[in-house]
């Protein structure tokens, strides 16, 4: 059976996959596509409802992105949200006004009429309100013809409007957003109020799919993986296991730029439990002789990438005739390929295994290209997956090398793997580790003096780096208790020989970046 899809076109907003994912939540699979999509496009893909998301261009203005019209003659529930609802009110015949200044924040909106959308919202009497979240500059005057205005606040006497039979929503406010406080169950009554969608995207179903996809799609032939350890890599091989038992073979690069015992207790791990196929090469010699001498961040990340690849190419020649290549790409970077913004500018260089496909000839096979970062999360639950492995925080491609400033030796490593253990074990026992983004050590390049007992010393610097975020394109450091930040600099003086100061990260990204090279 096809499962209900929701096509989410995306007009510019900063909040469009937000809907997509609430969209998700509510059991309901969902697409993004930019908003130059045909009508004859959406028809094929046979959704079972539409929504138009906001934006930030003014609908008169030249250039403005448009609708293809004939999206409305599809007789597919539409939703308008912002800019959505003015491109609805445009292209239906409805009157509007600019304006030069945008309304930005909350709003109470009145909800004046009875409609699918407010369905368990709506009182008789009159008092129906909801805090809403506004963030427009222009605004609807008149409805179209055959609209009925549902919803109004102080400033806009149109906030909300539907046409019943065509079963065409919209609203001014943005109910993806949690500032709105009834924004879920608007979403939800207009999936299933309105479009009368029956909620089948789970990941069980996820997982049962796609194993029967992969299947299909690799027939008999052989697949290669990258495996990091990491929760996408790890989600792609558990389920490409399921598809295709030793056909599958994954390659576990040991470059010597992991934390403590990392390497060891993914792989033995993922073998005892799950009985993967899986290559644990030996590699950390030939980078850290690749790294001698290096300082500079960007050279040491182009020379990891390169000595991965060219490791990974050796293996991957070494196990004969290979088909495929498994990626762990995930939907933001499907999004952002297509957005219609374009790519947005890459400030560091990610040396993951992005650069393979074309120099190995390998077809492509992404089994979570599909699911968001929280979804391959749920995913690696359905699949057993311990909490260590799901609940790990991200761990970038060159690893602990960006982590050491400066040269990168073994000693050096050393230092900061004993530090940076102490700062997992605390996070974790202090409950702060699920509470954080990421949390970890860095060693500085340069040696500051102290006092251990009677003596002058003269050893290294540590920072300690902690952030929140929730797609790493932002960050803010974080408010640790200052009890934790002290047992973490004690235990780190105390118990990591060469290391006599510890110092707080209290940067933001941007200016800053999360990771320190
Ligand atoms: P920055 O330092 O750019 O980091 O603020 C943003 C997020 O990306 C991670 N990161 C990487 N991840 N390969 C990766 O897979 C890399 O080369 C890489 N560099 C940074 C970083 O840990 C943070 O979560």
């Amino acid at each position: 059976m096809q499962r209900s899809k929701v096509i989410v076109i995306d007009y510019g907003s900063q909040v469009t996959q937000l809907i997509a994912r609430r969209v998700r939540e509510a059991g309901v699979y969902s697409e993004i596509h930019p908003c130059v999509i045909t009508a004859e496009e959406v028809a094929r893909m046979e959704p079972a409802a539409i929504i138009l998301s906001g934006g930030p261009a003014s609908v008169g203005e030249k250039d403005a992105p448009g609708l293809d019209k004939g999206l409305l003659e599809l007789d597919v529930p539409i939703l308008g949200i912002c800019y959505g609802m003015q491109l609805l009110a445009r292209n239906l015949g409805g009157q509007l006004a600019h304006s030069s200044t945008r309304e930005y924040g909350p709003a109470d909106l009145a909800m004046t009429r009875p409609c699918a959308l407010w369905d368990g919202l709506f009182r008789e009497n009159g008092a129906s309100t909801s805090r809403v979240w506004m963030s427009h500059g222009d605004k609807v005057t008149v409805p179209p013809p055959g609209f009925a205005v549902s919803g109004r606040t102080r400033t806009l006497s149109v906030a909300a409007m539907f046409d019943e039979a065509r079963k065409i929503y919209a609203v001014q406010f943005h109910p993806e957003v949690h500032h709105s406080e009834d924004g879920e169950r608007m979403l939800h009554n207009f999936l299933f109020k309105v479009a009368r969608i029956t909620p089948d995207w789970t990941m069980s179903a996820f997982v049962e799919r796609t194993v029967k996809d992969v299947a299909a799609q690799v027939g008999d032939g052989q697949v290669v993986c990258a495996l990091s350890g990491g929760i996408d890599s790890t989600v792609v091989a558990v389920l490409l296991n399921k598809a295709l038992g030793s056909r599958l073979h994954c390659i576990f690069v040991d470059n010597g730029l992991l934390r403590m015992h990392e390497a060891d207790e993914v792989t033995s791990y993922l073998q005892e439990h799950f009985d993967l196929n899986l290559k644990r090469v030996q590699a950390q010699k030939r980078f850290l002789s690749r790294l001698e001498g290096v300082t500079d961040p960007e050279t040491k990340r182009k020379i990891i990438g390169h000595t991965f690849i060219e490791v990974f190419d050796e293996e991957a020649k070494a196990l004969g005739k290979v088909d495929y290549l498994a990626q762990g790409t995930l939907y933001p970077d499907v999004i952002e390929s297509i957005s219609h913004k374009g790519p947005s500018a890459i400030i560091k260089s990610h040396h993951n295994v992005g650069g393979l496909p074309e120099h190995m000839q390998l077809k492509l096979i992404e089994p979570v290209r599909e699911l968001f970062k929280d979804e391959v999360r749920k995913v690696a639950m359905e699949l057993g997956l311990p909490e260590f492995i799901v609940w790990r925080h991200p761990f970038p491609g060159p690893g602990l090398a960006v982590r050491v400033i400066g040269e990168v030796t073994e000693e050096r490593l050393d230092i900061l793997r004993n530090a940076d253990r102490i700062v997992q074990i605390e996070l974790k026992e202090s409950g702060w580790y699920r509470k954080v983004w990421q949390g970890f050590a860095v060693l500085l390049p340069l040696k500051t003096v102290g006092v251990m007992g009677d003596h002058r010393s003269y050893e290294h610097v540590v920072a300690l780096r902690v952030v929140d975020s929730v797609d790493a394109m932002t960050a803010d450091w974080v408010r640790l208790p200052s009890e934790l930040l002290e047992r973490i600099s004690g235990r780190i003086i105390n118990e990591v020989k060469g290391v006599n100061r510890v110092v707080y990260d209290i940067s933001p990204k941007p200016p800053s970046t999360i990771e320190w090279e």
